[in-house]
C-alpha cells in the first residue's frame, strides 16, 4: 500500500488521476490532495470526501502525482522529493533534464529505474503519437515523422475549456499556435514532439516535423501522421502489428467514443505518396487519459 499525494487535484488532469487510481484499484493507503484551494475545498475519492488544501505543509508520501503546471512543479517537486517521495510530474518542467526519466510504460518502462526522485510524464500529443509508432519502429525503423495535430481545448486546462463551453473563445476557429513561438518559426509544443520523441525512444537521430493546432473540440487529440522508415513497410502488416500492440486499437471511432478510453485509436493506415518507405495514418487518443493521467498512474504502478 502506498501513501499518495496529488498536486493539482482539482484540475482536469488531477480529477482524472483520482478516477484512474480508483478504476485501476491502485493500492492507496492514504491520499493527500492539493490545489490553490480557491476553486474547490473538497473532492471525492473512492466514494468519500477528501479535503483539498494549498500545499503549505509537505507530507511524507511514497508517490506524488503532479499536474499543477511548470512553475508549481519547479517549486514543489524538490520539496516532496526531500521528504522521500518519487514525483511523477505532468508538466514540461523536467522532461528534458538528463537525470529525469521520461516514460511511456509501453515503450521505455525500464527507464523508470534510473530516477533520482523525479519522473516526467511526456507531452500528451507525443504519447498518443508514439504508442502506435513504436511497434512499427521495432519492425521497420523510423527515420522521419511528419505530423499535424488537432488538439482539443481540454489540453489547455480547465479555464480554457470553460471559455470554449461558454462560447467565448475557440468556437469557429482553428489556431495553428500552441505554446510560445521560437525564432525558427516552430512552437514550444512542436519542439516537445521532436525532443521528447528522441528521448523516449532513445533515438537521437529521428526527425519530427510537427505542426500543432488547437481545434474547437473539448476532448481528445487527433493527429495526421506520415512516417518514413528505413525498410519498406506495408499497411496490412502495420495493421496486424498494431492490433497486437499494447494500448492500441485499429478501429475508426468518433471522438465521443474515444473520450475516457485509455487506448489510442489508429485507422486510415496507407502507403505514403511522398516517401517510398512511408506510411500515413490517422491517430486519436484522450489527452486527459493516456495523454496524461493514465500514463502517469501506469508509471506509479511500475514503482510499487
Ligand atoms: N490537460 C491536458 O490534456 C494535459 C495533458 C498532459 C499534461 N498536462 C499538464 O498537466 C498540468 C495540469 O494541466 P490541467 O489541464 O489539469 O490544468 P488545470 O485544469 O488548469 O488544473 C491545474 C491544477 O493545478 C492547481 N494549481 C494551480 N496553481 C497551484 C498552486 N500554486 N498550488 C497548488 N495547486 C495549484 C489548480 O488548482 P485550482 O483548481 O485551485 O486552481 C488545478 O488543480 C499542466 O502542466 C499541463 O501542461 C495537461
Amino acid at each position: 500500500m502506498a501513501r499518495i499525494a496529488v498536486v493539482g487535484a482539482t484540475g482536469l488532469v488531477g480529477e482524472k488521476f483520482l478516477r484512474v487510481l480508483e478504476e485501476r484499484n491502485f493500492p492507496v493507503d492514504e491520499i493527500f490532495l492539493f490545489s490553490t484551494g480557491k476553486r474547490k475545498r473538497e473532492v471525492y475519492f473512492k466514494g468519500e470526501k477528501h479535503p483539498v488544501l494549498p500545499p503549505l505543509e509537505i507530507p511524507e508520501v511514497d508517490i506524488a502525482l503532479f499536474s499543477a503546471g511548470e512553475t508549481v512543479a519547479r517549486e514543489l517537486a524538490p520539496l516532496f522529493r526531500e521528504k522521500g517521495a518519487v514525483v511523477v510530474d505532468n508538466s514540461s518542467a523536467f522532461r528534458l533534464e538528463p537525470d529525469v526519466p521520461l516514460v511511456v510504460p509501453e515503450i521505455n518502462p525500464e527507464d523508470v529505474k534510473l530516477h533520482k526522485g523525479i519522473i516526467a510524464n511526456p507531452n500528451c500529443s507525443t504519447i498518443i503519437m508514439l504508442l502506435p509508432l513504436y511497434p512499427l519502429h521495432l519492425r521497420w525503423k523510423i527515420k522521419r515523422i511528419i505530423t499535424s495535430t488537432y488538439q482539443s481545448v481540454s489540453g489547455a486546462g480547465r479555464d480554457e475549456l470553460e471559455k470554449l463551453e461558454r462560447g467565448e473563445e475557440y468556437r469557429d476557429e482553428i489556431i495553428p499556435w500552441i505554446g510560445e513561438e521560437f525564432e525558427d518559426g516552430y512552437t514550444k509544443e512542436e519542439n516537445k514532439m521532436l525532443y521528447e520523441t528522441r528521448k523516449i525512444m532513445h533515438e537521437p537521430g529521428i526527425m519530427v516535423e510537427a505542426t500543432c493546432v488547437r481545434v474547437p473540440v473539448p476532448y481528445v487529440h487527433s493527429l495526421s501522421v506520415t512516417v518514413e522508415f528505413e525498410k519498406r513497410p506495408n499497411p496490412e502488416e502495420a495493421s496486424e502489428i498494431l492490433k497486437k500492440a499494447p494500448g492500441v486499437r485499429v478501429e475508426e471511432r468518433k471522438l465521443r467514443e474515444i473520450k475516457d478510453r485509455d487506448e489510442v485509436f489508429v485507422w486510415r493506415i496507407r502507403y505514403s505518396r511522398v516517401f517510398e518507405n512511408g506510411l500515413s495514418m490517422w491517430v486519436a487518443g484522450d489527452n486527459l487519459r493516456k495523454g496524461a493521467a493514465t500514463n502517469a498512474v501506469q508509471i506509479a504502478e511500475l514503482l510499487t
